[in-house]
């Protein structure tokens, strides 16, 4: 993994996306249902990308990205970002609906070969900066309560368990648990998402 970005999915990314929806959820989505949160205004549709490139003169630089400062492909000339022959692949997505005051997060996956490396909670920081960024109170989403890593994962960045829809999962008859992360629109939720940013970062770089 030498390069990593975070940013909006577009339209050409659609076949990409259903294809890891594949790999991580079994299918969830179709491609018109990712098709839908491209025309959606209430909704944010992230994806995280990494570069493999036998370029040697980028070594440099891969020492010194920050993930989250390629946010967009627009910064690519000063940030230093990769050549752009490099091989892009969508290795992670992520999706807020934002209804009235809440996100609620849809979707949250990270590829099976590139778990357990501190891209999920990159991606999930992502999906709360974005929450942030359009002045949303409070996030929650649904969560199986066999999926033990998602649920440290969540509880990681303070959501809390609010109830349990009982047998919500038809696949295998489990309860879904409700989680709610309040507080996001207090001013000390900006200065705890730049600390996150932080040890984010330093743990992408040690795992790189
Ligand atoms: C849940 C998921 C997104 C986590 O992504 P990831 O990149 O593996 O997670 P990270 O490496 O960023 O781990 C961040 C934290 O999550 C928790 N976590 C991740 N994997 C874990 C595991 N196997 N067991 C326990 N906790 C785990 C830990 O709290 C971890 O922090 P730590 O490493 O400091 O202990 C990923 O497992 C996934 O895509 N699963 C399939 C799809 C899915 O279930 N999505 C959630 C739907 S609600």
């Amino acid at each position: 993994m030498r390069f990593l970005e975070i940013k909006q999915i577009a339209a050409e990314h659609l076949n990409s996306a259903v294809e890891l929806d594949r790999l991580c959820f079994g299918g969830l989505w179709t491609l018109e249902g990712y098709r839908r949160e491209l025309g959606s205004p209430n909704s944010d549709l992230l994806g995280l990308w990494t570069w493999e490139t036998a370029d040697c003169a980028s070594e440099k630089l891969d020492s010194e990205l920050d993930p989250f400062d390629i946010f967009s492909p627009q910064n690519r000339a000063n940030t230093g970002a990769p050549p752009l022959q490099a091989t892009q692949t969508l290795i992670g997505l992520g999706c807020l609906w934002a209804i009235l005051e809440e996100a609620h997060i849809t979707i949250l996956a990270i590829d099976p070969r590139f778990q357990g490396r501190g891209l999920g909670q990159a991606l999930l920081w992502a999906l709360l900066k974005s929450a942030c960024d359009r002045q949303l109170e409070r996030a929650t989403l649904e969560v199986r309560s066999s999926n033990l890593a998602a649920v440290a994962l969540y509880e990681k960045f303070g959501f809390q368990e609010a109830g349990r829809r009982k047998r919500y999962y038809e696949d295998t008859g489990e309860d879904a648990l409700v989680m709610w992360r309040s507080g996001m629109e207090k001013p000390d939720f900006q200065q705890y998402l730049a600390v996150e940013k932080v040890q984010i970062c330093d743990r992408l770089r040690r795992n790189k």
